[in-house]
């Protein structure tokens, strides 16, 4: 079978989700010049992050992967992406200290621009016009004009995620991501936060733990772990034409890499075994994840397991699990029991959004307390199975958006209008989604704490 992969052999296969183009000649164009610009990412920093998730698999790290539901053209600019990445980096923090254990950092960033729709036509007023697909593909304005697929909306997407990682990557390793720092943020968090009691015993014990590494001499400015982090980049490849045209051969091991982001997922629409997307993720070596909603059953999940993972790498798979706070308990429990009866190295991971989406006013929302529920019933579910509970996909800005309702600031159906933004699905604002940190945080450390008072009663 894998013999005879290309780049291009998706296009013999059935596809989902496929924008129609109006001009085939200008898509073939616009692919054929995407073909000669250079990589985002480089094949070694995709190999590197597969090893930090190979760690994820064997339990001894934490993912924590997210970003905006849908990347936008007009809202792309410096304040955003630091606004987000200061928040992600809270949040890393947070759960680095309740975990105990290394958080690999994965945004879903500079790529993730093309978006799965469960409609092909919007209708409104009595109008009926094609969806909107992602900024990548066409326009969000609801003219007819807008809604018609452009190739050129490829070009811009490719600098736009070129810009947007080369900030991130200054950010991560140029001092902005200093420890010292992001603890001051934290810090200032609390101070505002309604939860600030709650909060800050967790709070203090940072505190102690980095005045104790600065009083026996470890600090930022003698130790870059201290002042650097590894931060990686991921999206949904659902345009394969775009993906296609930047897969490119990695020249130090021979093999394909997509280079449109290090981390590449699979959606929950379009993960039909012998369909196109299936087809292009196995030829390429970059780590993967394949989104599991409710209708995924065990035996279609090891047969995509072993179309996409066969060598049993960890580290390659991750499996970001969306099945909604009340089906969880439900669906999880019958896919970990297969993976584990046949001894596949997986990811486990947790995304606690798409599951758990409402109509609110008129407004899609997703209410905190079932996020969370979700969240609290995933980490239950996986200790009962034995089974190490890797990470969580969440959709989240750094600004104080009214998109989710609930949260220590509670954000009320009737808020939702005042700061809603998003250009696609409800994401967790800042401080609800370092709420989430904190409560997964805690959670953790409890865990851990039984688990020593159980070892020590032994
Ligand atoms: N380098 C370590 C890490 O990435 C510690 C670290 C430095 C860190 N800056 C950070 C951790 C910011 C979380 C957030 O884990
Ligand atoms: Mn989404």
């Amino acid at each position: 079978m894998a013999q005879n992969w290309t780049p291009g052999s998706w296009r013999q296969k059935p596809i989902q989700q496929v924008p129609e183009y109006p001009d085939a000649a200008a898509l073939a164009a616009t692919e054929a010049t995407l073909a000669t610009y250079p990589p985002l990412v480089f094949a070694g920093e995709a190999r590197r992050l597969k090893k930090q998730l190979a760690n994820v698999a064997e339990g001894n790290a934490f993912l924590l992967q997210g970003g905006d539901c849908a990347e936008s053209f007009l809202e792309h600019g410096a304040d955003n992406i630091r606004d987000f990445f200061r928040a992600f980096l809270q949040m890393a923090v947070v759960l680095t200290y309740g975990a105990q254990l290394p958080v690999v950092k994965v945004g879903r960033i500079a790529g993730q621009f093309a978006k799965p729709r469960s409609s092909n036509v919007e209708v409104l007023d009595g109008v009926t016009l094609p969806s909107y697909r992602g900024d990548i593909i066409n326009g969000i304005e609801f003219n007819e004009g807008s809604r018609i697929p452009s190739p050129e909306r490829q070009l811009d997407a490719y600098r736009q995620s070129a810009a947007t990682l080369n900030l991130l990557r200054a950010f991560a390793m140029g001092g902005y991501a200093n420890l010292e720092n992001v603890h001051q943020w934290m810090l200032g968090f609390i101070k505002d936060s309604p939860q600030a009691d709650r909060y800050r015993k967790l709070a203090d014990r940072i505190s102690e733990t980095m005045d104790f590494m600065k009083a026996i001499g470890i600090s930022a400015e003698n130790n870059p772990s201290l002042r650097e982090t590894d931060f990686f980049t991921s999206h949904e490849a659902l345009l394969l034409g775009y993906e296609e045209a930047l897969t490119r051969i990695d020249s130090t091991s021979g093999d394909w890499y997509a280079t449109s982001g290090h981390m590449i997922w699979i959606g929950d629409r379009t993960r039909q075994l012998d369909h196109a997307h299936v087809e292009y993720f196995r030829g390429i070596k970059n780590p993967i994840g394949l989104k599991c909603g409710p209708s995924l059953t065990p035996d279609n999940l090891i047969e995509l397991i072993d179309a996409l993972n066969p060598a049993n790498e960890a580290g390659r798979l991750t499996l970001i699990c969306r099945f909604g706070h009340d089906k969880v308990a439900d669906s999880l429990p019958k896919l970990i029991r297969a993976v584990e009866k046949e001894g596949r190295k997986v990811v486990w991971s947790c995304d606690p959004m798409h599951g758990n989406t409402i109509t609110l006013n008129h407004y899609k929302t997703r209410p905190f307390e079932r996020i969370l529920s979700e969240v609290e019933s995933f980490f239950q579910i996986h200790r009962a199975e034995g089974t190490h509970p890797g990470g969580i996909h969440i959709e989240m800005t750094g600004k104080d958006v009214t998109e989710c309702t609930g949260g220590a600031r509670a954000v009320t159906a009737d808020s939702l209008s005042d700061r809603y933004h998003t250009h696609c699905d409800p994401r967790l604002n800042a401080d609800q989604a370092l709420e989430l940190a904190f409560l997964l945080s805690e959670r953790m450390k409890s865990g851990r704490d039984e688990k020593r008072l159980a070892i020590a009663n032994a």
